[in-house]
Formats: structure tokens, C-alpha cells, sequence
């Protein structure tokens, strides 16, 4: 695997590859590797001739700076993961590299998705995160990059940014992958506390049962009995729990034929914030 610290010495590299008609397919992380990065990288490997990594804890999407000085650091254990599923390239940049001195975010209007979920709990989140992946998008310049719907409000997020921007690359979402126990695979999941993570799995059952509810419960109401559920518990506190759109993310009180829904969730579990969702079928 190729390790590339300087933007100009990865692009230089890329664009020998692009004159060799290599397809590129581009996996942006934060790093601290987990199955569910994995499952992304395999999946540009398999569809492309080069995997392209990117690993950087992104300073301008944290609203919180303890979040943002705790986030997992583990190189050494990701690049011996990228090694083990053949990963090509990987593009470790300093926050200096990506931002030099000016380290802000540009605005962006994403016709109104930022403002849902994420975006009224996380200030500026999503200007962060729109700045830090175009950025990557023009240094890699991929043919197709990997999002998992783990986070599904950035993967529509960038899709809209694609479509605003008029980017030249394929955006494709893929599963969101799971502990045995069923929470979610999150690079925050190593910061829990033993007692914590032990009753994790509370979040996804209770998805699963609100997923069994929908359709015999309106959105409202079933909302009402996930914020009860939580209120019992004495481990978590559910920050939101929301039924929306998949493509407005606009949370819905009526359910509509051909329509899309999924349920949204973010909970504390002391200190750790984990974000977690399921789709919803309505017939
Ligand atoms: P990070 O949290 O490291 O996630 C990188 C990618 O892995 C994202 O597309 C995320 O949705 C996906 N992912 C995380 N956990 C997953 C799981 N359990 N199953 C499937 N996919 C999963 O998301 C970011 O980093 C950043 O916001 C980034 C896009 C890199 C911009 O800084």
C-alpha cells in the first residue's frame, strides 16, 4: 500500500493511474478502522481497480472539543487493516496540509437537509463535512466513493452536494454493519464504558421494535412510546428519535403509499454520542 502524507504527491500519483484508464474508488474516514470501514473498502476494490483511503480526524465537524481531542487515534492498527483487504493507497494529510492556518468551513445550502437531525443537535456539522469530503473529492478525484448509511443523513448530504457541485464522481451508499449484539460498528464504541457497552444493544432492539410498530402506530404516537422506552432506562438518554423521509429527512406525521421512511436515532450513553438508524416499510 502506498502512503501519501501531501496533497500534491497523491495527486501526482493518481493522475499517472488516470492516464492508465485506472478506476478509482474512494473510502473518506476518520480512521480508527472498523468491519463497517472495511465493508466500504472491499466494496471499491471490488468495483474498482484502486482503493483510494483517506484518514483524517476532520477538525471543522466537531461541534463538541472534547469530542474532537478523544476521537480514537489508532494508525498503526489501520494501516495493518488496509493492508489485510489490499487497500492501494491511503492519504494520511495533517490538519495543517488540508487547511494550512485558516482552519474553517466554507457555508453550504443543501436545500434544507442540514437543518434535520444532526444539523440541529451538531452546529455546523455539516458545513464541515461538505468542506472536508469536496476537498477530498477534488485531490482524489475518484470515479465513485463509498458512504455508509450509518450515517444516513451525510450520505444524502453528499449526494446533494454532488448534484449542486456538479461533481465528476458516483456517489453509492451501502449497509450499515453491526456488532453480533447489534450496535451499530462506531469508532466511538471503544469509548464506552464496559457497563455501557454491555446494554448498547438496547438502541438497535428498540429500532427493531419501532421498525414492527410503523404502519400499526402512527409516527407520532410511536415516537411518543421510543421516548418512554428510553425514559425507563437509566443508562441512556435519547437525544432524538425521529420517523422522516429518506429524501427530505423531514420528519413525517402521516404515512404515505410509495413513500420512503426511516427511523433516526441519537443517544448518549454517558459522555458517547452513537447515531444509529433502520429502515421502515409501509405496506
Ligand atoms: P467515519 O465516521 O470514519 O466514517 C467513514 C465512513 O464509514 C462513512 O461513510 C460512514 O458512514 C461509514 N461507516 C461508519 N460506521 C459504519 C457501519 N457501522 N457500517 C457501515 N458503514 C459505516 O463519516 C465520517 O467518518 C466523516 O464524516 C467523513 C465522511 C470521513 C468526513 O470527515
Amino acid at each position: 500500500m502506498k502512503i501519501f502524507t501531501s496533497k500534491s504527491e497523491i495527486k501526482e500519483f493518481l493522475s499517472t493511474q488516470k492516464k492508465d484508464k485506472k478506476s478509482i474508488g474512494f473510502v473518506p474516514t476518520m480512521g480508527a478502522l472498523h468491519q463497517g470501514h472495511l465493508s466500504l473498502i472491499k466494496r471499491a476494490k471490488k468495483k474498482n481497480d484502486i482503493a483510494v483511503v483517506s484518514v483524517f480526524v476532520n477538525p471543522t465537524q466537531f461541534d463538541n472539543k472534547e469530542d474532537l481531542d478523544k476521537y480514537p487515534k489508532t494508525y498503526e492498527d489501520d494501516v495493518a487493516l488496509l493492508e489485510s483487504v489490499n487497500c492501494d493507497v491511503l492519504f494520511f494529510p495533517s490538519v495543517q496540509e488540508i487547511y494550512a492556518e485558516n482552519i474553517v468551513s466554507d457555508n453550504f445550502d443543501f436545500d434544507g437537509l442540514e437543518y434535520q437531525m444532526e444539523g440541529k443537535f451538531r452546529d455546523g456539522h455539516f458545513d464541515g463535512v461538505g468542506t472536508i469530503v469536496k476537498t477530498l473529492f477534488e485531490i482524489v478525484e475518484p470515479d465513485t466513493a463509498y458512504f455508509g448509511k450509518k450515517d444516513f443523513q451525510q450520505l444524502q448530504i453528499i449526494k446533494k452536494l454532488v448534484e449542486k457541485y456538479k461533481l465528476p464522481v458516483k456517489i453509492k451508499g451501502r449497509p450499515i454493519f453491526r456488532e453480533e449484539d447489534g450496535l451499530a460498528m462506531s469508532s466511538r464504541n471503544t469509548r464506552l464504558s464496559k457497563e455501557h457497552r454491555e446494554a448498547a444493544p438496547f438502541i438497535y432492539k428498540t429500532l427493531k421494535k419501532a421498525k414492527k410498530k410503523f404502519g400499526v402506530k402512527a409516527p407520532e404516537e410511536l415516537t411518543k412510546w421510543v421516548e418512554k422506552q428510553f425514559k425507563k432506562h437509566p443508562l441512556f438518554e435519547l437525544e432524538y428519535f425521529t420517523i422522516a423521509d429518506e429524501k427530505t429527512l423531514q420528519t413525517v406525521t402521516e404515512i404515505k403509499e410509495n413513500m420512503k421512511y426511516r427511523a433516526f436515532i441519537a443517544v448518549f450513553a454517558g459522555d458517547i454520542r452513537l447515531i444509529d438508524n433502520i429502515r421502515l416499510k409501509n405496506n
